[in-house]
């Protein structure tokens, strides 16, 4: 009866929220002047063209080009924005490339936006005119108290930026940057297409700047699409912390000066909207008191689905800080200010939640300063949600393997993040009252507080989505390649000394800047592990130290790192350390090191030829592994 009422309930909360909740994209606007016919050699321009397009976004952000002979002629260009890989923008113009005969049959002219890149084509050559109309306004859905002063401030950011993107020609037409109001920080971006003239970027921004009132006067976050340029501001760096040409901080150092004054919550209806959360809480309360069996902790972790809608925008695309193997996560501000990463899993997961529940409540008990901590959870229906603690520095994958980032990555803090992994399995595979093997390792599971300290992640996972120990063994379970040892890879044996592997391929990856997974130097040295194996053995280790290091590294420690990481990654699980030696050995700098015997030779499918390696992880269920002790 109750659960009736609160679903009741919870329906009205939610209610009072979805109307202000943007559409998801794509966003298009699709000419209605003027129709090709099927079969015309405009449509024939028009697919060579969108295929020129596609092709040629693996090497570029942006891109115009036209293709036929007059009078079907098609002009096209897209651009995606400058922040994102190589890779996402080579995926957002294969979709948008896709979808853009889809969303605008026959018409002769159409725009699409997806969320990180647009495209746009036309009968008429455009490329290098300017025409304003036609913006969209997006908003974040929440409200600002004192919103003069924030409009005001956001103005002049984005002025600001708008002045560098133009006329500074080494931007080339981007810019990012961070400005610190009162306990928050704005993050703004501009970006304009590249075949506009300074003046033309600039008069385009200008006039997207002045549609900001119409479209999300008051609210805390913002973007405007224009034909030609692109602009967004949000109070987190959603351009993940990535510097712009022009911006001298990192993005994340106003965070830490973030309290937790609640002061953007306003409106009535928030005010409704949380009295309604707070009773359908304190109904909880009282039906867990009736249930003799009713776990207390539940009343301390469990959190409603009604205050995680309202944390993320209602699981908006804005708040979304990415996609994982288990499903999204997005970034949240849960009623009293903390920041959390919420993730919410994929509903394939056939546990009940009672079960659900006992898992979470098991995995919560794990606590070290190098793991993620669990927070709290959500079940509700078909939703569990799973809420972590905030890392603002998101994962090591992203900082690690990008040049520009990657130079603030000095040794000690190499060394420091090293440590921190190796002391994070450790407490899973030995300290722990639960005996964990995470078994899916690997830089984007490792996440970077405020001092670039590591913190382990999706520990446990193996857990929650089978809960029960003897089917863990038996799902099926695909690590990541590049991260794999030998014997799990062809075998599916796995143990802790897997993990060993998967922690010896992370510090090589850490100390030499180099994705194991794509990693080709030549027929017999396939893999960044045979080639780090053979330069050691000819004496030549420190050939693959990271350039960017410098002189903060001295040779001989990296050479000792370079020892471990090479011990911990050979072939035979049985050879492999344990951590607990492995953490010795990293303290003890006089600690003799044995001669590592070879790694194997090459692991899984990844190799040069597979760009998609990284990707792989995600289609397939990744999990880590809990036994007792
Ligand atoms: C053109 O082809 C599309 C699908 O290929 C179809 O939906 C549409 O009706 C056709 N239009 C005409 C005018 O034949
Ligand atoms: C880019 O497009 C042009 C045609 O517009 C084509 O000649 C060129 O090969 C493409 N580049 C790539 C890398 O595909
Ligand atoms: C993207 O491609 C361009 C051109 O091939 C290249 O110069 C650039 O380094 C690439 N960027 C990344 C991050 O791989
Ligand atoms: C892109 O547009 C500019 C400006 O109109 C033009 O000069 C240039 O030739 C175009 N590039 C291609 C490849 O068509
Ligand atoms: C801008 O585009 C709109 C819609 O396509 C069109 O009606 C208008 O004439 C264009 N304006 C200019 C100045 O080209
Ligand atoms: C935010 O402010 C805008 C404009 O003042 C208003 O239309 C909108 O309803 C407000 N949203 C909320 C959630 O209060
Ligand atoms: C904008 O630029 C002006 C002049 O360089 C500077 O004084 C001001 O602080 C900047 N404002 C913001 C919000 O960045
Ligand atoms: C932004 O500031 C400029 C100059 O101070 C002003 O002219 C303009 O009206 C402001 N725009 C908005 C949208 O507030």
């Amino acid at each position: 009866m109750h659960s009736k009422l609160i679903q009741l309930l919870l329906l009205c909360t939610f209610s009072l929220f979805s109307d202000v909740v943007f559409g998801d994209p794509p966003y298009t606007i699709c000419s209605s002047s003027g129709s090709y016919v099927n079969g015309s050699s405009f449509e024939n321009n028009l697919n060579n063209l969108l295929s020129s397009l596609s092709s040629n976004a693996s090497d570029s952000k942006f891109y115009n080009t036209s293709y036929g002979i007059a009078p079907d002629t098609v002009y096209g260009l897209y651009m995606c924005l400058d922040y994102i890989s190589n890779d996402s923008c080579q995926k957002c113009i294969a979709t948008v490339t896709e979808e853009i005969v889809k969303l605008c049959p026959q018409a002769e002219e159409a725009i699409v936006w997806e969320e990180l890149c647009q495209l746009r084509y036309s009968n008429n050559n455009f490329l290098g005119s300017l025409n304003v109309t036609g913006n969209i306004g997006l908003d974040n859905v929440q409200n600002l108290t004192d919103s003069e002063k924030f409009e005001s401030a956001v103005n002049e950011t984005l002025r600001n930026l708008t002045k560098v993107a133009s006329f500074k020609v080494s931007a080339n037409m981007y810019a990012t940057g961070d400005v610190p109001f009162e306990d928050e920080t704005i993050f703004a971006l501009v970006q304009c297409t590249r075949d506009l003239t300074a003046n033309d970027c600039n008069r385009c921004l200008q006039s997207a700047i002045g549609d900001i009132p119409s479209c999300c006067y008051a609210s805390i976050g913002g973007r405007v699409l224009s034909r030609s340029c692109y602009l967004r501001y949000e109070f987190y760096a959603f351009y993940n912390g990535a510097t712009g040409p022009t911006d001298s901080s990192n993005g994340n150092r106003e965070s830490k000066n973030r309290s937790s004054k609640i002061w953007m919550i306003a409106g009535i209806t928030v005010v409704v909207g949380l009295a309604i959360v707070f009773f359908i809480f304190g109904l909880y309360l009282v039906r867990n008191k009736r249930h003799p069996n009713g776990k207390n902790e539940i009343e301390n972790h469990n959190i409603n689905l009604g205050s995680l809608r309202v944390a993320t925008n209602n699981f908006s695309d804005m708040n979304k800080l990415g996609q994982g193997g288990f499903g999204p996560v997005y970034k949240g501000k849960l009623s009293d200010g903390q920041e959390v990463a919420i993730k919410r899993l994929s509903t394939w997961s056939e546990q009940g939640s009672e079960e659900f529940i006992n898992e979470v409540l098991l995995i919560m008990k794990l606590q070290h300063k190098n793991l993620v901590k669990l927070l709290g959870f959500c079940v509700d229906g078909e939703e569990k949600i799973l809420v972590y603690e905030f890392l603002p520095n998101g994962s090591l994958d992203v900082v690690l393997f990008n040049q520009k980032q990657r130079a603030q990555l000095d040794w000690s803090k190499r060394l420091n993040i090293i440590n921190g992994i190796a002391r994070g399995i450790l407490y899973l595979h030995e300290d722990s009252r639960l005996k964990v093997i995470h078994r899916d390792l690997k830089a984007s599971n490792v996440l970077l507080d405020y001092d670039m300290n590591a913190k382990i992640s999706d520990f446990g996972m193996a857990r929650i989505f089978s809960g029960n120990e003897g089917e863990a063994n038996t799902a099926t379970i695909v690590g990541t390649y590049g991260y794999m040892a030998p014997e799990y890879a062809m075998e599916g044996l796995y143990s802790i000394k897997s993990d060993v592997f998967g922690f010896g391929v992370l510090l090589l990856e850490i100390i030499t800047g180099k994705r194991n997974a794509g990693f080709y130097h030549s027929k017999n040295s396939p893999s960044l592990l045979s080639y780090a194996w053979s330069l050691w053995n000819e004496g030549k280790g420190i050939e693959l130290s990271d350039p960017l290091l410098c002189d903060s590294c001295p040779g001989d420690e990296f050479l000792r790192y370079m020892q471990i990481g090479l011990l911990c990654v050979q072939e035979d699980a049985y050879d492999r350390p344990t951590m607990s030696s492995v953490v010795m050995m990293l303290k003890n700098e006089s600690a003799t090191l044995g001669h590592p015997e070879k790694p194997p030779f090459s692991v899984g499918r990844f190799n040069a030829n597979d760009p998609d390696s990284q990707e792989c992880s995600l289609n397939f269920l990744t999990m880590s592994d809990i036994l007792p002790q």
